[in-house]
């Protein structure tokens, strides 16, 4: 194991994980290729695909619900989003009251760092945390998102973070179809505003939305799907939520980090 991989599996604690397991140098692009990763050997495939195509309705800010139906934003709303500049983004988003979720939050959780990043990563909905802050990823899954990102090089102020949805679901429960709808085109402005070279998706309910698909996370995993309309590569991977609940997925979110900074630089598509 080279001296850069052993430091990265250090700092996403999964060194103690493969020994254990007796892995000796699976976790790289092994990783990026598991079980359902490997399904999709399609790699470039996978940028003109149908997850791809769909992400084109997603960036039209059509969100869809479970049975692929689109739950649209009234047009004037979505053209006038639209035509945002950052601080106008974020003013609206601080003053929206689309959906219900406005009645309950204690504000609005617009996203955070570089306005110039490379790198977008995206979230489902802020927590109790994050709506107290204000910020995105403050939590204890933050803290393990800043080290899945240092792991690969990226300190957290250089890279973009936001979320599906700007404000808090009460309990954490999973946004509805309504609230993506309402929320989407926000996330879709600071997509435009921002043109990342890449987007990391952390969790199910991110990737769906963004891409406008059903497609379980496992199959969402392991290629880069090509978000309309410059076709910025999304990389899907785990939620770090969930990797603080199962640590034994740690290997391959770190699989799915090795894959995105390929895509990144342009050497896998
Ligand atoms: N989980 C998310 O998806 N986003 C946050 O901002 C915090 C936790």
């Amino acid at each position: 194991m080279d001296a850069r991989r052993a430091a990265v599996l250090r700092v996403l604690g999964v060194e103690r994980l493969e020994r254990r397991a007796g892995v000796a140098g699976a976790a790289g692009a092994a990783g990026a290729a598991d079980a359902a990763g490997a399904a999709d050997a399609a790699g470039a495939a996978g940028a003109a695909d149908a997850a791809g195509a769909a992400g084109a309705a997603g960036a039209a800010s059509a969100a869809r619900t479970r049975t692929g139906a689109p739950v649209a934003l009234a047009p004037p709303a979505q053209a006038a989003t639209a035509t945002l500049d950052w601080e106008g983004l974020a003013s609206a988003v601080a003053a929206c009251t689309r959906c219900a979720l406005h009645a309950t939050r204690t504000q609005t959780v617009f996203g955070v760092g570089d306005r110039a990043a490379e790198w977008l990563v995206v979230g489902e909905a802020p927590g109790a945390d994050e709506d107290l802050k204000g910020e995105p990823f403050v939590g204890r899954a933050g803290q393990l998102l800043n080290s899945m990102l240092r792991a690969i090089g990226l300190a957290r102020e250089r890279v973009y973070i936001a979320n599906v949805l700007k404000c808090r679901p009460p309990g954490n429960r999973d946004p509805t179809p309504q609230e993506t709808g309402c929320c989407l085109p926000y996330l879709h402005r600071q997509i435009a505003l921002l043109r990342p070279r890449i987007i990391l998706c952390v969790g199910r309910i991110a990737a769906q939305n963004l891409l406008g698909v059903d497609t379980p996370l496992a199959r969402l995993r392991g290629r880069a799907h090509a978000l309309a309309p410059l076709g910025t590569p999304v990389v899907v991977t785990y939620h770090p939520a969930y990797l603080l609940r199962a640590p034994g997925e740690k290997r391959k979110a770190w699989g799915d980090l090795e894959f995105a900074l390929e895509v990144a630089h342009g050497r896998r598509a």
